[in-house]
């Protein structure tokens, strides 16, 4: 027998009613770790004061121990100083600037889909921070998470509940189909509204902002508001001799079990699409493939149709009704839109690259591009 093999349990699906939430909150007091909504994706929660609960996250999702987790803090919070004074953060060693700013986005932004990297206080476990000396601090508005995190009055640790290097789950059910068997409770809050993982910033010495991952918060709304970003890091891949600052940026991520092929319809003729499909799948040109298609511009739709009746013995199936044009839509369906198309019987996902830079476009066009990488 394994004794380092993780319990197994009936996973139940809670409704968030009091009940509920006294539920996952007696588990958590108690060690065990529950799955929450957040208004971006469901997150695996555990204490963050507590090792064994830690450990037992990375576990949990497969996660390698040098992925650094979110802590999550309740509405009370309001700014560095609160942060500070309960120990999450050490002020101290910040710059004049970094301060400052990271003050005015989270008066800004706070509840909401940004997570903010500052430096580790004494209270958060050098396990939660895979052994650094940053954390990464978010406060999320779902109301249900809301209530639990002020009945506990302590912070949570949650990544996305997912195993690693899959699709966030953005419903209950989602999560179930995920960890199922290994977490005791999903408290079910509805779909998430935003639908993608939250912004991440580091704020430099000098008060620009580093984006580690796009999210949520979309980039041209911090422009707008009049933040600054820092030019060195944004473009740059991971690489070995360049620190990891977000493992979330590994260039694979959010992978389909099916091949996801992302293509840009205008640069791509039918026939080398076909070649291209071909290749990707190793068939031959007599094969009959089924094809789930994700697209996001109704201006392509012509193009796709042409497509469509140049292959008139292969299967296509449209998992893309209700999004065309509408990044907050698109955003939010995206993950939902991948799941249903990777448990169709279809041989390959593909997808039709996002071109806007605006709202939350980049964040969609990021998490496909990672997804193609297989
Ligand atoms: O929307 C979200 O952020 C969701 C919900 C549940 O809150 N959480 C989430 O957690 O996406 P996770 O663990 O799946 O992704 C956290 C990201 C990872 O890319 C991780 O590498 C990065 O944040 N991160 C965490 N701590 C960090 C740190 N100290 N420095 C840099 N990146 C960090
Ligand atoms: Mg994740």
């Amino acid at each position: 027998m394994n004794l380092h093999a993780p319990p197994r349990f009936t996973t139940e699906i809670a409704p968030p009613t009091e009940e509920g939430i006294a539920k996952a909150k007696d588990l958590l007091l108690s060690g065990q770790l529950v799955a929450v909504p957040t208004e971006t994706v469901y997150g695996l929660a555990g204490l963050s004061e507590q090792d064994q609960t830690l450990r037992h996250i990375f576990e949990t999702k497969g996660r390698p121990q040098t992925n650094p987790l979110i802590i999550h803090v309740h509405k009370k919070i309001r700014s560095l100083d609160d942060l500070s004074d309960s120990g999450i953060i050490n002020q101290k060693l910040m710059s004049q600037d970094a301060f400052s700013v990271a003050n005015q986005l989270i008066q800004l932004y706070w509840p909401g889909p940004l997570t903010l990297i500052l430096p580790k206080g004494r209270a958060i476990s050098s396990v939660a921070t895979a052994g650094g000396e940053t954390v990464a601090v978010r406060q999320s508005s779902h109301p249900i998470f809301q209530k639990l995190l002020i009945s506990l009055d302590k912070p949570l640790a949650a990544p996305s509940a997912n195993r690693t290097n899959r699709i966030s789950p953005t419903s209950a059910q989602d999560v179930f189909d995920e960890l199922g068997g290994k977490i005791p409770l999903i408290i079910d809050g509805g779909t998430c509204a935003v639908g993608l993982e939250s912004t991440v910033i580091q704020v430099d010495a000098n008060g620009s902002l580093i984006e580690l991952r796009s999210g949520g918060l979309p980039t041209d709304v911090l422009l707008r508001q009049g933040f600054r970003f820092s030019k060195s890091i944004l473009k740059s891949p991971p690489s070995e001799n360049h620190p990891l600052l977000a493992p979330g940026q590994l260039p694979i991520h959010y992978s389909p079990e099916k091949p996801l092929l992302l293509i840009f319809p205008p640069e791509i003729t039918p026939q080398n699409l076909k070649s291209l499909i071909e290749k990707k799948l190793s068939i031959s040109i007599t094969s009959k493939p089924k094809i789930a298609t994700i697209r996001f511009h109704s201006e392509m739709v012509e193009w796709w149709e042409k497509t469509h009746s140049l292959m008139p013995q292969w299967t296509w199936i449209n998992f893309d009704a209700s999004i065309l044009n509408d990044p907050l839509v698109a955003a939010k369906e995206l993950f939902s839109l991948m799941r249903a198309a990777d448990r169709s019987d279809a041989d390959l996902i593909l997808v039709e690259r996002p071109l806007s830079k605006a709202s939350l476009w980049p964040a969609v066009l990021d998490r496909l591009s990672r997804a193609s990488r297989q």
